[in-house]
């Protein structure tokens, strides 16, 4: 089977994107023969390079060619025939349902899920209005727009007063549409508020505002099609402040406790929520589903759905499947064999 592995991408996440890719890789590789990996490479400009073995060896971005290469040209003709496509990109550009609507285009098989999910899972605010209608609890928020922003100078302290009177602080400003907590602010006072929403709004159109919650943060993982499994349940924590870029990556600053120390009627609950999370979005293949746990109220609150999440050796989603009995190469079997279907 001939595997078209492909990684890097226009997003925040794009070294990311290359650890999870070189795991993958190996995984794929001690397969015996059974596969054949061809890593198509996407540098950060978008021009996709062909063989790109080296790429994986060193783990580090390729710098970004000079002169202009038209956006036609920038996915070369000279692919090899591919059997199915392994897409191993997180955040836009990837994780988005973009590439898989080029996919789709191109009618190839690929590995995760397609457009609908992929889009509706990057987008925070689409994210919990799928939330939302299938009952699944969760924080308070709001949604902002950059124009309110930014264009309009008298709503901007109107809008402060409404998310202080309807969140309170401290919250959270995200982007709607960014991954690996990328533009992502708390705030603990008004000043904080201004400042966050102002950064957000470079980044992106939408934003989201999130009431702060003092909470325990669960993840599972969940793998199938139409009939989704459940991992067990995995805790991150952290010193950090939140959860943010560089203590995701540095590591040692984040600690995973795989299984989390839960009573069992929330694993289930967890699980259950996990599963309506990743149907509530049409998943496929995999995703992991992040949530809050409230000890002192027993309440279980859905945070996000990342639907290529972080794919490294020590990443939790792969990490969720061990500790549930699927080893590594397994789980990149699995998801191969889900693409296929
Ligand atoms: N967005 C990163 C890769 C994650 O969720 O794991
Ligand atoms: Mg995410």
């Amino acid at each position: 089977v001939r595997v078209g592995l492909l990684f890097g991408g226009c997003s925040g996440e794009h070294e990311v994107s290359i650890f999870s890719a070189q795991a993958i890789a190996r995984g794929l590789a001690s397969g015996a023969d059974k596969y054949d990996v061809v890593p198509v490479y996407i540098r950060k400009d978008g021009v996709w390079v062909v063989d790109a073995h080296g790429v994986l060896t060193a783990g580090k971005p390729l710098a970004v060619g000079e002169g202009a290469v038209s956006p036609m040209d920038r996915i070369p003709a000279s692919i090899p025939e591919i059997d199915i496509w392994f897409p191993v990109l997180h955040g836009p550009n990837g994780e988005d349902g973009t590439i898989q609507g080029l996919l789709e285009l191109m009618q190839m098989p690929y590995v995760g899920c397609g457009v609908l999910a992929s889009a509706v899972g990057m987008d925070k605010l689409a994210m919990k209005s799928a939330f939302a209608q299938v009952g699944l609890p969760q924080v308070k928020y709001m949604e902002v727009l950059r124009s309110q922003v930014y264009s309009n100078p008298c709503v901007f302290p109107k809008l402060c007063d409404d998310i202080e009177t309807t969140l309170g602080y401290p919250c959270f400003v995200k982007p709607a549409n960014l991954g690996s907590s990328v533009g992502i602010a708390k705030a603990k006072d008004r000043q904080e508020l201004e400042a966050a929403l102002d950064s957000a709004a470079s980044y992106d159109r939408r934003i989201i505002v999130e009431a702060g919650v003092v909470a325990r943060e669960v993840e599972c993982a969940i793998l199938g099609n139409d009939n989704p499994k459940a991992s067990v349940i995995g805790e991150i924590s952290f010193d950090a402040d939140f959860y943010d870029y560089e203590t995701k990556y540095t590591s040692g600053q984040a600690e995973l406790a795989i299984p989390a120390k839960l009573p069992p009627d929330v694993v289930n609950t967890i699980q259950e929520q996990a599963i309506q999370a990743f149907q509530a979005i049409d998943g496929a293949g995999l995703s992991r589903v992040d949530f809050f746990y409230i000890e002192a109220t027993g309440e279980v609150l859905i945070n996000e759905i990342n639907t290529f999440p972080g794919f490294t050796a020590t990443s939790m989603y792969p990490m969720l499947w061990q500790a549930t009995g699927v080893e590594f190469e397994q789980l990149i079997d699995r998801l191969i064999q889900l693409g296929m279907e």
